[in-house]
């Protein structure tokens, strides 16, 4: 791993807040991520399934956790399976964890090799009356792909039908929402990584310089930061093609004029960051570029002040939208006849902004959370409005993580990252 060890205590913690969310006499299994082919003997790099990793610290392939709180033998409370490593292993692959090392990672005392599995799960199956199985639950979740954990919950349904089936989304879900302040600490520092490289970009973009160089800078600035690189997808987008949402293409040259997105993120220790920035090419917006620019701004200051606990997501995207519906019709995009005629299920400033303002941010960029629930203190959320018109060549969103507080306005992570139009141009001409 790149990034320091974590303090164990995080993960027992994690631990418990589950177990004390499970019915009696059950047990609880999570699965690794596969290491995804590519073809021939190329492998995609391994990324850990975010809940297992949440429950252990375990950051490795082909590892099982098991949970079993009323276990009669107290050793067989939580267990690790683990990949046994050898000589070989250590010559081919390098480090893998052993059992102390294991232990000094998650708290977990009992580990065992995987080809233990078999038997010792079907001891502890003997004598549990349910289990709890790791669906995806993630709304927007959409993939072909089976996963090891998929391929699990097939087989042990089959092999223990009696077994009362129980769901662990819903525990991690709520769980995760809520980031422990050791979590908070390391979000920071993704977003100070983030907020390194976009530094370095300042000085950086000129009319003439590529997309894909952009992207370079940053993917150089986040590894030397002991990063492993973007947290998901950069969006280089520079003119036009900011208005496409998912643009990841980023192998076009910036032209004098224009203005590019940035939506661009570091990871650390597997936590997201999630930032968009707009910069002028040129460091000089236009009236136009600064008035949309400004539109967006005023937007999401005045959304991310309703990041506060109690607060309903369906009621706040109502009132982003009616802050949004507002701008539009300053710049002249959509009149308040549009408005009057509009469909309630899709009203008008939506041909302008589109998506969504704001989602739970941690070991995912879209994390998990219970969406309709009232938000709660140490949850963190993107606040990302954005305005897209494809017939000017301009789209602009801007988008900070912050982390709703017991009182008053929620913190920004991003805070120290330069977003107002002038402070942008100043620094772009220094
Ligand atoms: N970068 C993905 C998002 O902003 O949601
Ligand atoms: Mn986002
Ligand atoms: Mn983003």
């Amino acid at each position: 791993m790149k990034y320091d060890r974590i303090d164990s205590t995080l993960y027992i913690s994690n631990r418990k807040k589950f177990t004390e969310r499970m019915t009696a006499n059950s047990l609880a299994v999570f699965n690794s991520n596969d290491i995804f082919p590519i073809s021939a003997d190329s492998t995609m790099p391994f990324q850990q399934h975010r809940d297992i990793l949440y429950l252990s610290g375990v950051d490795q392939e082909e590892s099982i956790l098991v949970l079993f709180p009323n276990a009669n033998n107290p050793a067989h409370r939580e267990v690790l399976f683990l990949k046994e490593t050898s000589d070989i292993i250590a010559v081919w692959e390098g480090e893998k964890l052993t059992k102390e090392t294991a232990f000094l990672t998650s708290g977990i005392k009992t580990v065992y090799w995987l080809q233990q599995f078999p038997t010792i799960f079907k001891l502890l199956m003997a004598e549990a009356q349910g289990m709890y199985l790791n669906t995806n639950e993630h709304l927007r979740a959409n993939t072909e792909v089976e996963t090891r954990e998929d391929r699990f919950i097939k087989q042990v349904k089959q092999d223990y039908p009696a077994h009362q089936v129980h769901k662990s989304a819903p525990i991690m879900h709520k769980i995760r929402s809520i980031k422990e302040s050791v979590e908070l600490e390391l979000m920071q520092r993704a977003c100070k990584i983030t907020e390194a490289g976009v530094r370095r970009l300042l000085a950086f973009i000129k009319p003439g310089v590529w997309e894909y160089e952009i992207e370079a800078e940053l993917a150089h600035e986040f590894l030397r930061n002991r990063s492993k690189g973007f947290a998901y997808t950069p969006i280089v987008a520079s003119g036009k093609n900011a208005c496409v949402l998912h643009y990841i293409e980023n192998n076009q040259q910036c032209q004098d004029g224009d203005v590019i997105l940035l939506d661009v993120g570091a990871e650390y220790a597997n936590y997201s960051s999630d930032l968009t920035r707009c910069l002028p090419v040129n460091g000089r917006f236009t009236a136009r570029q600064k008035a949309v620019y400004n539109a967006v701004l005023h937007v999401k200051n005045e959304a991310q002040k309703l990041l506060v606990p109690g607060t309903i997501m369906a009621e706040y995207h109502k009132q982003v939208g009616a802050l949004m519906e507002e701008q539009l019709v300053g710049l002249g995009l959509i009149s308040m006849e549009d408005i009057k005629t509009q469909n309630p299920d899709w009203p008008a400033y939506k041909k302008y902004f589109m998506h969504g303002t704001s989602h739970f941010l941690g070991l995912d960029t879209h994390d998990v959370g219970i969406w309709h629930e009232p938000i709660s203190a140490g949850m963190v959320f993107t606040c990302e409005p954005g305005i897209y018109i494809p017939a000017e060549g301009l789209g602009i969103r801007l988008e900070d993580d912050l982390v709703v507080q017991s009182s008053g306005a929620p913190f920004n992570f991003m805070g120290d990252i330069p977003i107002e139009a002038e402070a942008i141009e100043d620094l772009m001409n220094a």
